[in-house]
């Protein structure tokens, strides 16, 4: 178990009643209209989420690298615990896991939280969100976040950075997967992954924006890497490396 997880600390929000959704009771962690329609949209594609992407890393062999290098750096610096921010199916934390990390993955959707303690059984997931999290301060060594600030709109990256750096241990290291675009914003209505009426929106960005957001929470961009889509992608991919200052 991750040392670093559970707890109150400043960050958190106060507690509204318990939901229970999926098998998962938890604790509402906001409940504004963009994010309950978010963690709705992820709540109904859960399973059929990660039947489809779940494996998904097996084919991509730039993603298994970078998740290397960060599995490294880390583990270079001591180890300790790590947080996979926005888990979805947590195949990513998963992947962190058989490369050596003390990983636990945090999700809004209990839908996916449900899915990934159903398909990682020996893993931590806990329901919460990255512009609270139920962390203490500087405890992690390290946290990843795959394709899940594409959901943050863009006037609460600050803040959701901000909360990244205050669990982050001095010079603990970061991973973030996003698409890129010119903070184009998405919006999606209707059939996704099978289910109707799926409603969505997600933001692409370019890396050198984001990477400025996060070096104004402290926190430094260190290696960027863009790749092309694959078959299966519309648009280019952005990973960054980064590092909290020490
Ligand atoms: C596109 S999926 C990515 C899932 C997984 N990381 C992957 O790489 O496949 C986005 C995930 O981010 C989660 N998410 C969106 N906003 C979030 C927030 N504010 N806090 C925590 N998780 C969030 C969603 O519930 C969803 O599971």
């Amino acid at each position: 178990m991750p040392s670093a997880a559970g707890g109150s600390h400043p960050g958190r929000r106060a507690a509204a009643p318990d939901l229970d959704i999926a098998g998962v009771s938890v604790a509402e962690v906001t409940d504004d209209a963009h994010t309950r329609m978010v963690r709705d949209a992820y709540d109904t594609v859960a399973t059929a989420y990660a039947d489809r992407f779940g494996g998904e890393l097996a084919a991509k062999p730039i993603d298994r690298g970078l998740l290397a290098a960060f599995a490294d750096l880390v583990l270079a610096d001591g180890g300790g615990p790590v947080a996979d921010l926005g888990c979805g199916p947590g195949h990513v934390g998963a992947h962190l896991r058989s490369l050596g990390l003390d990983v636990f993955g945090v999700d809004l959707s209990p839908g996916m939280v449900a899915v990934a303690r159903e398909r990682h059984p020996g893993m931590r997931f806990d329901v919460g969100s990255m512009l609270a999290l139920d962390l203490p301060d500087a405890g992690l060594a390290g946290a990843c976040a795959f394709y899940s600030i594409i959901h943050l709109p863009t006037d609460r990256l600050p803040a959701a950075f901000g909360e990244l750096d205050r669990v982050l241990r001095p010079g603990a290291r970061v991973i973030l997967a996003f698409q890129v675009g010119d903070d184009e914003e998405l919006r999606r209505r209707g059939e996704w992954l099978g289910h109707e009426d799926v409603e969505l929106r997600a933001w692409r960005r370019r890396p050198e924006h984001v990477a400025a957001l996060l070096a104004d929470a402290g926190i430094h961009a260190h290696a960027t890497l863009v790749r092309e889509p694959d078959a299966a992608e519309a648009v280019d991919r952005a990973y960054l490396l980064a590092r909290k200052r020490p």
